[in-house]
């Protein structure tokens, strides 16, 4: 099949070469404002450029790879859909949850589908995670948590533009969550701090977030963010539950440093980047959109799952800023 990529920076040049990998993807089409940008991917990985979204979506692509800004989301994935060619869009949907909705409603009606890119829910252990769940091995579930720490803030520009860390960051533990328990969140506080770099508390933003959610059984989740961890990447989540307890994340990279006397564990070079640690995942999210594409699976990360993880970072971001428990019924519009 003929894939197009709307957008070849950081993660669409990683996309462009993940997709020349795939058995599926017999030939590229690329499309970007930086021509730099689009003339680079073509380059490395054998691609026609376009010279426009709209001419990319002209030149007989079976679906189109949206990996553009944020901002540029709503059109893209509108345009592709009246089109008639299957998207798959990087999370978010858009920079706010108004257009976001307002996509929803755009798409509506159209029997093409979009994926968008929550990679978390194609990496193994998350998926042997909710298999375990889901086949009721833990038992009744009782506390959730899950963490996603960086190691180092992205830049001011890229800060500045993210609606901040709520909506950009800990939108990955949201989805997550509720993939992996099959629950929706019903309220949630959360705290924050500013003990690193200026530039984020300039932006309004917090380098250091927690937050409480609870599920609509009554499981208790804890979600644990930072811009700041000198360790590495850490991504985990845990699941305990009245039979059983199991971990995701706790492998020889996981960036923690045991002070038991006489631990080895873990024992490898800690994970320092996402995309290191989540080659895997994005490998098999990509591979699960050629077979969307060819029509033998429906979208396994749908619009409406990616504005539920969005409510639940507006009801953090009005958390922190309000100093108070939120309802996701209280924020929910559209
Ligand atoms: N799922 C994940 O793990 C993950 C990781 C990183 C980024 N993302 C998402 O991917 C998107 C891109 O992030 P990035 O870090 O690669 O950003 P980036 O700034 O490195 O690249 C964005 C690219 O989009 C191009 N672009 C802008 N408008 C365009 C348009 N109308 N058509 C085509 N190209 C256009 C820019 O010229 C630039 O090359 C963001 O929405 C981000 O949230 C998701």
């Amino acid at each position: 099949m003929r894939i197009g990529i709307l957008g070849l920076g950081r993660i669409g040049a990683f996309h462009a070469e993940t997709l020349s990998e795939l058995d599926a993807v017999d030939s590229l089409v690329v499309a970007d404002p930086s021509a730099d940008a689009a003339r680079a991917a073509a380059d490395l990985f054998g691609a026609e450029v376009a010279a426009s979204p709209q001419a990319l979506l002209a030149a007989g692509v079976d679906g189109v790879v949206v990996a553009a800004a944020t901002d540029a989301h709503p059109e893209l994935i509108v345009a592709a859909v009246e089109a008639g060619v299957p998207v798959f869009c990087e999370k978010p949907v858009a920079r706010t949850m108004t257009e976001g909705v307002d996509v929803l409603k755009a798409v509506a009606g159209h029997d093409v589908p979009v994926q968008i890119g929550f990679n978390r829910r194609f990496d193994a252990a998350y998926a042997a995670a909710r298999a375990a769940v889901r086949a009721g091995e833990l038992g009744k579930l009782h506390t959730v948590r899950s963490t996603t720490l960086d190691p180092a803030p992205p830049p001011p520009a890229y800060v500045a533009a993210s609606g901040g860390i709520f909506r950009d960051c800990s939108v990955h533990d949201f989805d997550i969550i509720r993939w992996v328990t099959g629950r929706e969140v019903t309220e949630v506080y959360a705290v924050g701090g500013n003990r690193g770099a200026a530039y984020i508390r300039e932006a309004g933003d917090a380098d250091t977030t927690g937050a409480v959610l609870t599920l609509d059984d009554g499981t208790i989740a804890v979600v644990s963010n930072s811009r700041h961890n000198g360790r590495g990447h850490d991504v985990r989540m845990e699941l305990h539950g009245f039979d059983d307890s199991v971990a995701v994340g706790l492998e020889d990279r996981l960036p923690l440093r045991s002070v038991e006397p006489g631990a080895t564990f873990p024992a490898g070079t800690p994970h320092d980047f996402f995309m290191d640690r989540f080659a895997a995942a994005y490998r098999a999210e990509l591979g699960a959109f050629t077979e969307v594409v060819a029509g033998t699976r429906t979208s396994p990360c749908t619009i409406e799952d990616a504005l539920e993880a969005g409510w639940i970072a507006e009801a953090c971001t009005l958390s922190l800023r309000e100093h108070r428990p939120v309802t996701v019924a209280e924020v929910r519009r559209g």
